[in-house]
């Protein structure tokens, strides 16, 4: 791609901006439960008001000059129960925000599963009950019906590496399950629903560009020791490639599928949620792979997970990481892309989030001096740029994230915003780095 047709973008998602929990005949998610009880700072019932300042939002873009957004549907206000009557409503909420960044100049991208499961669906066995791929692709189909005469760019899912394992395996996500053996099913649903809606959606909209977003956690030796090397690579294929590889048709990675049998998570049962065809469907072919980069790990033996790379978070961090405690790797970004180019051949990388969290706040005369937001995404689009130099077919770049939003267990405690929003108000004012990304993006790659 010539460098002038570079997409810009922002990228929010629906339960972290959206609020208006209760109207337009919204289903109950499973994230909306999480907050109840308890697990949050704060519930997603205001959020960032989105439900009511959609208009506004559209507009701050538009005055950014990005050509791209990035949003989710809420699956609970298409289809409020998951399975049941599809809400006119929610479908008419997507539908006009549609319209609006397109009489703007905004190419939309839809991602249809940023997280928020149908409650009534946990209720049944959430992403561990086979049967919920089935609801997944009803519902991407009933979306990309009623959007595909507008919406050319589609992503099934966001992460399902989180999804699956914070959500899980580690129970501090939504719905708050803690067990591997959940974990890894879930994360097999996932990708089966990925690539059953993916020919769907392109069977709905003839001109459709489908991907999925995959956050990655670049894994470095943290020596050049073999015993180190060998960690890194473990770290890599449970982290990495056990959602790359299979999208990209080479099935669950050997080494991992070992180590997973060995330690009997299933009883003998290997990995009894594979069914015959699945990794076929999982490998529908995709137009383009969204890209999630935050952080990278330096692993060995004695940190193989690479924790030592990470601090707790909290505002005070020193230079080199963000406020979540994630240490700041702009050149582990550009190798990877490399390194993903060169094993997977995609047709188009794109970087579906990228940001960072600092607190800085609005001074006596209402600016907000992000130079550290700033030097951060300033450093990745640079890396970018660098990979497509060495052959990366990097085609877009969207920060994460346009507006200050819930950030899930974080609440509103950790800020990703180019723009402030006071959650007592609801105001927004957008920060320097807003005013840097309007004036990088004018400049072009
Ligand atoms: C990603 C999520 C996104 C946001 C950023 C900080 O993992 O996709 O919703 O929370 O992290």
């Amino acid at each position: 791609m010539n460098s002038t047709d570079f997409v810009w973008g922002t990228s929010t998602s629906a339960f972290q901006i959206e609020g208006g929990r209760y109207e337009g005949g919204k289903g109950e998610s499973i994230w909306d439960r999480f907050a109840d009880d308890g697990h949050m700072p704060e519930s997603g019932d205001v959020a960032c008001d989105h439900y009511h300042r959609w208009r506004e939002d559209v507009a701050l873009m538009a005055d950014l000059g990005v050509t791209a957004y990035r949003f989710s549907t809420a699956w609970t206000r298409i289809i409020p129960d998951g399975l049941g009557e599809v809400n006119e409503a929610g479908l008419s909420f997507y539908s006009d925000l549609i319209d609006e960044l397109i009489a703007n100049g905004i190419t939309p991208w839809l991602t249809l599963y940023h997280w928020d499961l149908p409650q009534v669906l946990q209720d049944r066995g959430g992403w561990e009950n086979r049967d919920v791929v089935d609801a997944f692709v009803r519902y991407a189909d009933v979306a990309s019906r009623a959007f595909g005469d507008r919406v050319q760019n589609w992503i099934t899912h966001n992460e399902p590496f989180v999804a699956a394992y914070l959500g899980y395996g580690h129970g501090v996500f939504a719905p708050g399950i803690a067990d591997f053996g959940s974990a890894l099913t879930v994360g097999h649903h996932l990708l089966l629903s990925h690539g059953r809606a993916a020919r769907v959606i392109r069977s709905n909209v003839p001109n459709a560009r489908v991907g999925i977003s995959l956050d990655c956690t670049p894994s470095r030796p943290a020596t050049n020791d073999p015993a180190d090397i060998a960690a890194s690579r473990m770290h890599d294929g449970f982290r990495n490639r056990w959602f790359f590889d299979p999208v990209f048709g080479k099935g669950y990675p050997d080494d991992i599928v070992e180590v997973i049998e060995s330690r009997a998570v299933f009883g003998n049962d290997g990995l009894p949620f594979i069914q015959p065809k699945d990794l076929e469907d999982i490998a529908a072919p995709i137009d383009f792979l969204g890209i999630n980069y935050y952080s990278s790990a330096d692993v060995s033996v004695d940190d193989p997970q690479g924790r030592k790379s990470n601090r707790d978070p909290g505002p005070e961090q020193p230079a080199g990481f963000t406020e979540m405690g994630w240490c700041i790797t702009p050149q582990a970004l550009e190798d990877y892309l490399v390194h993903i180019a060169e094993e997977y051949e995609p047709a188009s990388l794109v970087i579906t989030e990228n940001g960072a969290s600092y607190s800085t706040s609005p001074d006596a005369d209402g600016v907000v001096a992000d130079q550290r937001r700033i030097d951060y995404i300033a450093s990745h689009i640079d890396a970018v740029a660098a990979a497509r130099r060495r052959g990366a077919p990097v085609d877009g770049y969207f920060v994460w994230s346009l507006l200050d939003n819930l950030e899930w267990d974080s609440g509103y405690g950790q800020r990703f915003g180019i723009v402030w929003v006071d959650h007592s108000t609801g105001e927004r004012t957008p920060k320097e780095s807003y005013r840097w990304y309007k004036a990088r993006i004018a400049a072009g790659l």
